[in-house]
Parts: structure tokens; sequence; C-alpha cells
């Protein structure tokens, strides 16, 4: 069989890691405060790094929690905001493990269907008409799975929509500042943070090993679900959120991001050039930034068994369905249609040889 090349992983590379200088500030971090960061406490986070979460997002500390990776965060605010058998609604695809998370702590996951701009407005609106969903989950910039960016317009629009029906906002922004080219859009919370919940994370920026991922919201439900995660595991990991603060204070992340668009830059451009070139009849999501380009292929494509497939001739891919959430009424979930390409991890050579054996079986 061919050198097996594998389109499933959204994650960064061996190579992204920036090895040495975070473990300078591991070491530094763990000796300059030993009282506190090899200490049980810190709940809501290690205090010197919500501070500058704060100055950054412009909010007071008091409206920030840092823990263990941002799905954990996820997945304790859905504890606290989701009643048994209440709604979440999803861009539809959407990420497959908030999917996940969402169903496990009793919701019903509703995808709304997603165009290259953001979810369709007029599906949010008529499904809002029938159920207020516990609230909307949204990865506004370079979505996972598909790659879509939310215009400015459809921003405003949601916010809009959260304050007359009253509902949450999850805003996920783990592949924002990985922008490839054009300018930033707002986020939601610029419009307007009454409804909104942003989450975020070092993974993609750092290392998603050290399972640092933070949310921004109202204080009265940072301090809930700052109980929920000290009942959970007691106290967040500290070394490596200290670790992260003496990165930020040294200076040293505006250039380590300019250093992975350096990186996946190239990465991003053949994917895109291949998708275009080898699947015409596709419809493609070609994102400004982030790890993932997607493909919906065309009706009469053959989707049979197509992960299996692609198996045989050396080349893995995630199932499409993992990504859909329950269909909105009377709509078909477009599960078996569905490509999701991530580019990151794999290099140029292996992109065009990948999606080349991705045409071949469709
Ligand atoms: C949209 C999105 N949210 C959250 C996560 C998980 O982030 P963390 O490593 O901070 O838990 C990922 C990881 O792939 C992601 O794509």
């Amino acid at each position: 069989m061919a050198d097996k090349i594998v389109f499933t992983r959204g994650v960064p590379p061996p190579e992204a890691f920036p090895t040495e200088e975070l473990g300078a500030c591991f070491d530094a971090a763990v000796r300059e405060n030993p009282g506190v960061v090899l200490q049980y406490g810190q709940q809501p986070g290690y205090a010197p790094l919500r501070e500058e979460l704060a100055r950054e997002y412009g909010v007071s500390p008091q409206e920030i929690l840092i823990g263990n990776g941002s799905l954990q965060l996820q997945d304790l605010v859905s504890s606290y905001l989701v009643k048994a058998g209440a709604a979440v609604y999803t861009e539809q695809p959407s990420y497959d493990r908030a999917i996940k998370t969402f169903r496990r702590r009793g919701a019903r996951a509703v995808g709304i269907p997603l165009e290259e701009d953001g979810i369709i407005i007029e599906r949010l609106e008529a499904a809002l008409r029938r159920e207020v969903p516990a609230f909307l989950y949204l990865v506004p910039d370079f979505q996972n799975p598909a790659g879509a960016t939310i215009s400015l317009e459809k921003r405003r629009r949601v916010v809009e929509l959260a304050d007359e029906y009253g509902f949450w906002v999850i805003e996920d922004i783990p592949y924002r500042k990985l922008r490839y080219e054009g300018e930033d859009i707002p986020l939601l919370r610029e419009i307007d943070p009454s409804h909104v919940i942003t989450m975020s994370s070092f993974s993609k920026l750092l290392s998603p090993g050290i399972r640092v991922g933070f949310m921004i919201s109202p204080e009265n439900l940072i301090n809930e679900v700052t109980a929920l995660g000290e009942d959970t595991y007691l106290s967040p990991v500290l070394p490596t959120q200290a670790a992260v603060a003496e990165y930020l204070r040294r200076g040293l992340l505006g250039p380590n991001i300019e250093r992975l668009k350096d990186l996946y830059t190239p990465r991003w451009k053949t994917m895109s050039g291949a998708v275009r070139r080898e699947l015409p009849g596709a419809q493609a999501f070609i994102p400004s930034g982030g790890f993932f380009v997607s493909v919906m292929l065309p009706e009469d494509a053959n989707t049979q068994n197509l992960a299996g497939r692609a198996k045989d001739i050396g080349l893995v891919l995630t199932p499409g369905a993992a990504f859909f959430a329950d269909p909105e009424e009377g709509e078909k979930a477009e599960g078996d249609r569905f490509v999701r390409l991530p580019f990151c991890a794999v290099t140029p050579e292996q992109i065009e040889e990948g999606v080349r054996r991705l045409a071949s079986l469709v």
C-alpha cells in the first residue's frame, strides 16, 4: 500500500511547539512562585494569567475562568446550562467533540445549516420561533470542521437574536489568531457581550498538551462554573498556567504566532489549490486561516463507505457524519458528503497526494 496519509488530525505538528522557550518558562514559573504554583488553590485560574487575559479582552479578571483546556470548560458550562432534554443549537456541521459533550449532558444537539459566511440566519430564526435553546454554540473564525468564518452582518444579527430571545451564545475561538490573509472581524462579545460566553485556548498557539483553556462571561456565570470545577478537579493544573503567564510576560506569543503562520501558510495554500483543482464539482470551504479546508461532495458523488475505501488506498479520513448534530425539522443531514481536510500536520507533498487519492474515490 502507498504511504499512509492522515487527514484526520486537527492537531499541531511537533515542529510547531516552542519547546525551548516553553521549557524555560516552566522552569522560571515553578521556581519563582512554588508556594502558589505547586499548591492547591487559584480555582478560577492562576491570578497573573487571569489578569493578562482580562487586559487583552478588556474585561475584569472576575469575568475570566482558566481551566484544563477549553473542552473541559465547555463540559462544565453545559452541565450548568443544560436541563435534560433542552435543545442546544450548533452550526451544521460542528466540532464533533462539542456535539458529544452537549449530548452527554442531556441536550438535544440540533444543527443549523452553515454557509461559507456562517450559520444561515433565516434558519436560526425559524428554529428560534419553534424553541429557544439553552445556548447556541458557534466557532466563528475558521470553523472546525468546515473552515467557515461568520460575517460581521451575521454576527450582529446573532447577538441581537440572543438579546431578543434570551439565550446564551458560546463563541469558541481557538483558531482566531491564526489568520493567513485579510482582517479580523470583531468578536461577538465586541458587538454586545451581554449574552456571550467566549472560549479559547492555548492548544493551537502553544501546545495542546499543556491543557490551558479559558472562558470569558459575566461574573455570576464564572462563579457558578468555577464552583463546578472545584467540585470536579479541586483546583486546576497551575504549573502550566504559570508557564503560559511567563510566556506572555516575556512577549513571546506574538513572535510564536508569526512563526506558526509561516509554517502553516504553504500548507493552507497547497490544500486550497489542490481541492479547487482535484475536486472542481464539490462545494469547497476555503478559509482565510485556521486548520481546516472542507468540501461538500456533489450529490452524485460516490460516498458509499468513503472512509473505508479511502483506508484501502492509504488515506485516513474522519467519516463526515461525526460532525453532524441532529438535523433541524424536515432536514436531511448531509454527513456522508462532507469531508474535513486538516492541513497543518501534513506536508505540502502529502496534501497534494492525499487530495488526489480522495478525488480518485468519488
Ligand atoms: C473548536 C474547538 N474547540 C475546542 C477545542 C479543544 O480545545 P482544548 O484543547 O483547549 O480543550 C478544539 C480542538 O480541536 C476545537 O477545534
